[in-house]
């Protein structure tokens, strides 16, 4: 990648995809406000809004509520009369601003985690809050809301629109809330620059490298500024050399505030995390340091 396009040049390369970074403020000033639009859903979300939550799981030495906060999830799948217990009693807290890698072997649970935490799937039991609300009893629209407005993600494959340009690649989600045009325009060209692609931004993906994809799909998820960001095996269809360079993309984003939760199977990527949690056999094994859980890495499952 050229030197042109590397997001330092940018002021914008530092802005925090959360309003505020709130690790250093007393939590009653920390409620709601980063989030103005959740007030209204007060009647769903309860008491979430306001200051740290009854019971809320706490995270660090100032004790914030969790941006997640998953207390005893479980996730089982019933096939052809036998019970998979894909999640079996996850509690793990993360709070804003940390970046936390998943990491375990094929089948340990990680993807199943991934879609509880992204509000794609709901446990069979336990309790998720995802920012103080409960997606507990949220119906299918409040959880695509919840989504929209919260989550960003990042996926193995880019999943891009193949005869879109960048731009109109990571303008979609802002057309999904209806956000005017030119502000669309104006909001995906200032993701692209934040990633490092304001020269590439009228390019089709066919046009692009395989970084360059996954950095307008990075692109893609910063838009809407989620408080946020999720990502499956984001170097997992890169080669070596493409892979470094995304993960240098979301170091930068870490290091600007951004809160990211990947899945990984690259022991190098999970160790240059500053926390990787592993799971086995759907429970949590190892939650720690992640140069420390990348290191336990057990033999590769076989064809993963
Ligand atoms: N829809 C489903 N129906 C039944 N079983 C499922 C379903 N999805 C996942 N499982 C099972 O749940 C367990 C966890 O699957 P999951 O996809 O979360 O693993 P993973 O850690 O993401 O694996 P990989 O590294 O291969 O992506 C596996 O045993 C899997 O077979
Ligand atoms: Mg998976």
């Amino acid at each position: 990648m050229s030197s042109e396009e590397s997001p330092k040049n940018s002021g914008r390369a530092a802005a925090p995809v959360q309003p505020e970074k709130t690790s250093r403020e007393p939590s009653s000033t920390r409620s709601g406000s980063a989030h103005p639009e959740r007030s209204s859903r007060g009647a769903s979300g309860g008491s979430g809004v306001e200051g740290p939550l009854e019971g809320s799981v706490e995270v660090g030495a100032d004790a914030a509520p969790a941006l997640i906060a998953l207390e005893e999830i479980r996730r089982t799948y019933h096939v052809g009369g036998e019970e998979v217990r894909a999640l079996d009693g996850v509690s793990v807290a993360v709070g804003r601003g940390e970046w936390v890698a998943i990491v375990g072997q094929s089948g340990s649970g990680k993807s199943t985690l991934m879609n509880i935490v992204g509000c794609l799937d709901t446990p069979t039991s336990g309790r998720y809050r995802l920012n103080g609300t409960d997606v507990r009893g949220l119906s299918d629209d409040e959880l695509a809301d919840l989504r929209n407005k919260e989550i960003g993600f990042v996926f193995q494959t880019f999943q891009l629109l193949p005869r879109s340009t960048a731009l109109a690649n990571v303008e979609l989600p802002l057309v999904y809330r209806g956000v005017p045009r030119r502000q669309r325009r104006e909001l995906a060209e200032e993701a692209l620059v934040r990633v490092g692609l304001e020269q590439r931004m009228h390019h089709r993906p066919n046009e692009l490298s395989g970084g360059q994809r996954q950095r307008v799909a990075v692109a893609r998820a910063l838009v809407g500024r989620p408080a946020l960001l999720l990502a499956d095996e984001p170097t997992g269809n890169l080669d070596t050399a493409t892979g470094e360079e995304i993960i240098g993309l979301f170091t930068e984003l870490h290091e600007a505030g951004n809160t990211i939760v990947l899945v990984t199977h690259e022991p190098k990527l999970a160790a240059r995390c500053p926390r990787a949690v592993r799971l086995s056999d759907g429970k949590v094994v190892a939650d720690g340091p992640g140069v420390e859980v990348a290191s336990l890495q057990l033999p590769r499952a076989v064809g993963t």
